[in-house]
């Protein structure tokens, strides 16, 4: 994979290059370590959680007598016995480790057990007597409206002008109501720490996490200790997908409460089934809409109310349904709207940050405006997408450095202006969108596609061809900041390190190539360590995408300070001119010598030249007022678009992606390889999101779907039949690292294609073409669509 570090350094191996993932052979050959695979001294622990089988109500009694005799357990605790019960939150202070006497949600740790194995922890989990006083559960959106349970006192509402005028006014109107399912990460790994005790009270933790500094904070926390007594390592995760920004503080704690109580190393990993009823979610969504519009299909004013389904807990929920409302509008210009959020408690598991952090949500019900609209006037839902669209940035906006700078005009009614206040001024997707529709052939398949369900009364096809604009940066402005620490070896060797995780999306690969780039060496003179608490401090959890953005940004930084050390020493040296050397192709040019960079390093060494540095960036000109929703949330825009054609099977409502095409901006890619497998994977869980996999709780409030046997991801036979994926190679506007786009987030999205490609195929089954709307919910699984094909039998107009 990484050529010989001792080769000259090409151009391939910087940014741009498209290498293979750093750990692509190790994560194939089973050699890469995860949490459970680290070798733990003697006497090592495995914990386990009792967990609540009611949903709601009161723990009044809990005997765990069986639980300590059973073999292999050497202890277990209910929050009295262990006499502290630390919170696991990281928002609200609302999240006791243990039930502290009131019950949640089914699933809930009650008691938290220690054993010799994993599988003996697990078992004796089981032997407890817990006695309950249930009472009815408050499980959905229209429970908890009906209760009054919420995180906020009231809605919260962001909006411009008179949109309920301007809709009265309107020559044509649509009103609806999309249902919007969750989604379980299914992270390959599922969540897992281990502890082990040091001298003087220290600790060390492993864990599978996105946000190693508050896995830190909250365990020091926990043990009473200062951060500076608990170091946490992070190598990487088996995915993590926002599941694992919040949702492995328990683990943590449970694992150093019990490694400190007994001076044993402990290790706790949830198992597949208690993953899925333990941990949060993707929020479940209900969006109500009513929009206005011209002739052409314009939107002239439109309300959103949304409807998020939080769980028992805070959790991330606030930030989640935030950036719902900042994703209201996606790619289109909204002169009058409305949008109004509600947060809502509920007693189910306390849903968390997945891939698109709410902005998924948000955008599909715009999404559905559009094609609802499309359907109202009997016009193809791409034309009216771009009739809507935003104004296209101009050129004067370019590379000039003008963009960094702020721009804020009180003149909210030029086209340009999200609902928030925020002028769009790199908007790409006019000539994105065009490239996509002539390379996937648009016009040509959606005559196709109208031939094919004239003459085929059973198999039906749509097509569909959606957009997406993503706000890029933590809408909490003070996350926006990433720190490194780099060394450089006296053999010209590197350390880099930053505070960015790796979790599967190839963020230390494109890390290393900006660290090769920043000497002119080859990347694999660049050691990739793991995420330490103890050498960057004060991270932030690696989310929003903006893990390349922030630590490359950073580790630069760190590169530079060295390189200017070495540089101004030995132009000293050779009275050359300290600007005009170079590191290039493994050598540094210094006045007339080229020496190997190796030599350069030895050569600093032996000078006292300091070869290590940290370094440290913050994302400039954001600023947010998350109350009032009004600001400049994102520094940039990253921008796609996607093409899916879908057959459907409409006597049993199975279906199949036939093909998908899409164009995706990723500025200058940092690594078009890596950017590209983000892209499709981001795709296909998008549509695995909104097509495929569904959660059902019942009535008593368990999540019945726990497990891979009724709970159905996009497996390889699932993928798009035909799949191209393209980068649309045009450079960042705004001065990023190498003038890159973040990429994690961003493609999820390109998934509503597939459920509007499903819902143009469901329209097509009206007897003369000109049926109800399907009002597909999401997921569309077969149930739903057979369901909407027969309404749009029944309601032919
Ligand atoms: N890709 C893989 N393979 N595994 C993951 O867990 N998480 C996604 C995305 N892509 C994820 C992934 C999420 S939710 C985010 S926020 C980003 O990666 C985080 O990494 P980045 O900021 O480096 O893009
Ligand atoms: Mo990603 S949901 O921001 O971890």
């Amino acid at each position: 994979m990484n050529a010989d570090p001792k080769l000259p350094a090409q151009a391939s191996h910087g940014p741009g290059a498209a290498l293979p993932h750093d750990a692509a052979r190790l994560h194939v050959t089973g050699q890469a370590r995860y949490v459970d695979d680290i070798p733990l001294p003697a006497g090592a622990l495995h914990l386990a959680f009792g967990l609540s089988d009611i949903a709601a109500g009161r723990l009044t009694g809990l005997d765990l007598a069986a639980v300590r005799a059973a073999p292999g357990v050497v202890g277990a605790w209910s929050a009295a016995d262990l006499g502290c019960n630390p919170d696991c939150s990281p928002s609200n202070h609302d999240e006791p480790l243990l039930s502290d006497g009131t019950i949640h949600y089914l699933g809930q740790p009650l008691f938290l057990v220690a054993a010799h194995s994993h599988l003996a922890a697990r078992q004796a989990a089981r032997a407890a007597s817990a006695v309950t006083d249930a009472v009815t559960p408050i499980l959905g959106i229209d429970d908890a409206l009906a209760a009054g349970t919420r995180f906020e006192d009231g809605p919260r509402i962001y909006g411009r002008g008179d949109p309920a005028a301007a809709i009265a006014a309107a020559a044509h109107r649509v009103e609806g109501r999309i249902e919007i399912g969750g989604q379980e990460h299914f992270y390959l790994e599922g969540q897992a720490a281990a502890a082990v005790p040091q001298e003087g009270g220290d600790m060390l933790v492993h864990a599978s996490t996105q946000h190693p500094t508050e896995i830190q904070h909250k365990v020091a926390h926990a043990l009473g200790v200062p951060m500076h007594a608990v170091r946490v390592e992070t190598r990487r995760m088996g995915g993590g997908f926002g599941g694992k920004e919040s949702q492995g503080n328990a683990l943590a704690i449970a694992c150093a409460l019990v490694a400190a109580r007994t001076g044993r190393p402990a290790k706790m990993r949830y198992d597949r089934d208690d993953d899925m009823m333990i941990t949060g979610k993707r929020h479940d969504f209900r969006i109500d809409y009513h929009a206005g519009f011209d002739d052409a299909g314009r939107i002239t004013g439109i309300e959103f109310v949304q409807y998020a389904r939080c769980g028992w807990a805070m959790d991330l929920s606030l930030p989640v349904a935030d950036r719902a409302m900042l994703h209201a509008d996606n790619a289109y210009w909204l002169p009058a709207v409305r949008i109004t959020s509600h947060r809502l408690r509920t007693n189910t598991q306390s849903a968390t940050a997945f891939r698109g952090f709410g902005g998924p949500q948000g955008m599909l019900g715009i999404e559905r405006v559009m094609d609802h609209i499309a359907h109202a006037l009997g016009r193809d839902a791409l034309e009216i997408r771009q009739a809507n669209f935003y104004p296209e940035a101009s050129n004067d906006t370019g590379q000039s450095g003008q963009y960094a700078r702020a721009r804020e005009s009180s003149d909210q009614n030029t086209g340009r202006h999200t609902p928030y206040g925020q002028e769009v001024t790199d908007f790409c997707l006019h000539d994105l969108t065009g490239r996509l529709k002539e390379s996937c052939d648009y016009a040509a398949r959606r005559a196709a596609v109208a031939e094919w369900n004239a003459q085929n009364p059973v198999l039906k096809r749509g097509l569909a061809l959606t957009p997406v604009k993503f706000g890029i940066s933590f809408t909490l402005t003070h996350l926006n900041q990433a720190g490194a620490l780099v060394h450089v070896y006296q053999d010209g060797s590197i350390a880099m390190n930053h505070g960015g995780t790796e979790m599967g999306q190839g963020l230390f690969q494109k890390v290393a190539q900006v660290a090769a780039a920043r000497f002119g060496v080859n990347v694999g003179a660049v050691k990739i360590t793991a995420t330490d608490t103890g050498k960057v401090p004060n991270t932030s959890a690696t989310a929003a995408s903006s893990g390349s953005d922030l630590n490359g940004m950073a580790v630069a930084a760190a590169c530079d300070t060295i390189r200017g050390r070495m540089a101004a020493h030995l132009a000293e040296v050779r009275q050359a001119d300290p600007a005009q050397v170079r590191f290039e192709a493994g050598r540094v040019h210094v006045g007339g010598d080229v020496i190997p960079f190796e030599d350069a390093a030895a050569e600093c060494y032996m000078a006292r030249i300091s070869l290590s540095a940290t370094g440290f960036y913050r994302t400039p000109d954001i600023r947010w007022d998350r109350i009032r929703g009004e600001g400049r949330p994102f520094y940039y825009f990253a921008y796609g678009a996607a093409c899916t054609e879908v057959v459907l099977d409409t006597l049993t409502g199975e279906n199949r992606i036939l093909r998908t095409d899409i164009l995706h901006d990723a500025g200058t890619s940092l690594n078009p390889a890596l950017d590209i497998g983000q892209i499709e994977g981001g795709y296909v869980q998008g549509a695995g999101w909104l097509t495929m996999e569904e959660l059902v709780w019942d009535d008593a409030g368990r999540l019945r779907t726990h497990a891979p046997s009724t709970y159905k991801i996009p497996a390889m036979g699932d993928r798009p039949r035909i799949f191209n994926v393209a980068l649309h190679d045009a450079a960042n506007r705004a001065d990023t690292i190498y003038r890159s786009k973040a990429v994690g987030e961003p493609p999820f999205m390109l998934g509503i294609s597939a459920l509007m490609a499903l819902s143009d195929a469901v329209a097509a089954c009206a007897p003369d073409g000109r049926g109800r709307y399907p009002a597909l919910d999401a997921p569309a699984t077969p149930e739903r669509l057979l369901t909407a094909i027969r309404q749009v039998r029944e309601g032919a107009a």
